[in-house]
């Protein structure tokens, strides 16, 4: 459908946000904190982090959500960082719940503080959640982030306990460091309702820049004929998703790389820092700071406005640096 923002921003209760490429942006990521319990190797950069004193109230993003919703955005995913740093978490998850109009509230966390944490979230009104998991190897995994693989299967165990479903477990490959393990993370969603998400190594911090370090999911597609693709769960997945025979949970492809999926994305991030970014892989940003000391009329006229002008898409190909890693922008 070709886009028209001045007519279609302008309908009766603006419940529909088109931006300039016929896109319809349903779909909010909010990083909650830059802070993170970890370093995993393709994500951070070691300095320019957002200073706790400076992150983002819960009042902003509970004002920053409900006039996101009135736009037309209809689900919300907390990111970081790690969002279970922020200590009123819980708060928030309980705000944006509230929220008329959200239909899915998500998070992603790298599970290390997550087996404590996942009933209360549950209850806050969290409806499921993503878990970074790169390696089953715990001294690998300690190697790539830092981490507890220990924590991390504790946190998988209580979050399918508390029934914050289906759980989804993302590995970002890298070529020679952890591909080998794809099929035993693969194999996860045999007895489990766990959903297995393989993912493209993208040029976020130096690690990606290195192409040879990326492993084509396609590749691997073609390699496993006895994956079946099926459609995705939701609207606007970036994934390609596939069942195999006899398991509970599914497997999906995330190829930002080698099977963009940039003309059919609906999605935008606000960071801890209070910038609007439409899109991962371009360093377009744009405050809010200034407008949520203004209306809500006002700050929704700055969202619309910089959503409406979100790029067509990434620039990975052609030596795309981020101004901001991952762990700030939220994945
Ligand atoms: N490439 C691909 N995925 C990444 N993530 C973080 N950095 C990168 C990168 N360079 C993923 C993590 C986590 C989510 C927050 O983003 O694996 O699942
Ligand atoms: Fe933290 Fe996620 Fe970055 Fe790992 S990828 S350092 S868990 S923000």
């Amino acid at each position: 459908m070709a886009a028209d923002p001045g007519t279609l921003f302008g309908r009766a209760g603006g419940k529909s946000m088109i931006d300039r490429f016929g896109r319809t942006i349903q779909y909010l990521r909010l990083s909650v904190t830059e802070r993170c319990t970890l370093r995993c190797v393709y994500c951070r950069k070691e300095e320019g982090f957002c200073p706790k004193a400076a992150e983002l109230s819960r009042n902003d993003f509970f004002r920053i959500a409900q006039v996101c919703a009135q736009l037309g955005i209809n689900r919300i995913r907390l990111t970081g960082g790690e969002p279970l740093l922020r200590r009123d978490i819980v708060e928030i998850v309980e705000d944006l719940a509230t929220i008329p109009g959200i239909e899915e509230l998500t998070m992603t966390s790298n599970a290390q503080m997550l087996a404590e944490n996942a009933a209360r979230l549950k209850k806050a009104g969290l409806t499921r959640i993503n878990i970074s998991i790169d390696s089953l190897d715990a001294k690998k995994y300690k190697e790539l982030t830092g981490g507890e693989l220990s924590a991390v299967l504790a946190g998988i165990d209580e979050a399918l306990r508390v029934g914050l479903l289906p759980v989804k477990l993302n590995m970002v490959l890298i070529k020679g460091v952890n591909d080998e393990e794809v099929d035993d993370l693969i194999a996860l969603a045999k007895e489990r309702p766990l959903d297995v998400r393989i993912i493209e190594l993208m040029p976020m911090a130096e690690l990606g820049q290195d192409r040879s370090l990326v492993v084509n999911n396609q590749d691997l597609i073609a390699a496993r004929p006895y994956l079946k693709p099926v459609p995705s769960r939701y609207a606007g997945q970036p994934s390609q998703d596939f069942t195999i025979d006899g398991y509970l949970g599914r497997v999906g492809f995330i190829s930002p790389i080698y099977h963009r999926f940039c003309s059919t994305c609906n999605r935008v991030r606000v960071m801890s820092d209070g910038m609007l970014r439409p899109c991962l892989g371009n360093n377009m940003e744009v405050s809010l700071k200034n407008a949520l000391l203004k209306s809500d009329e006002d700050l929704k006229a700055i969202i619309r406005e910089t959503i409406v002008q979100k790029p067509a898409g990434h620039h990975f190909e052609t030596g795309f640096e981020s101004h901001k890693s991952m762990a700030e922008i939220g994945g």
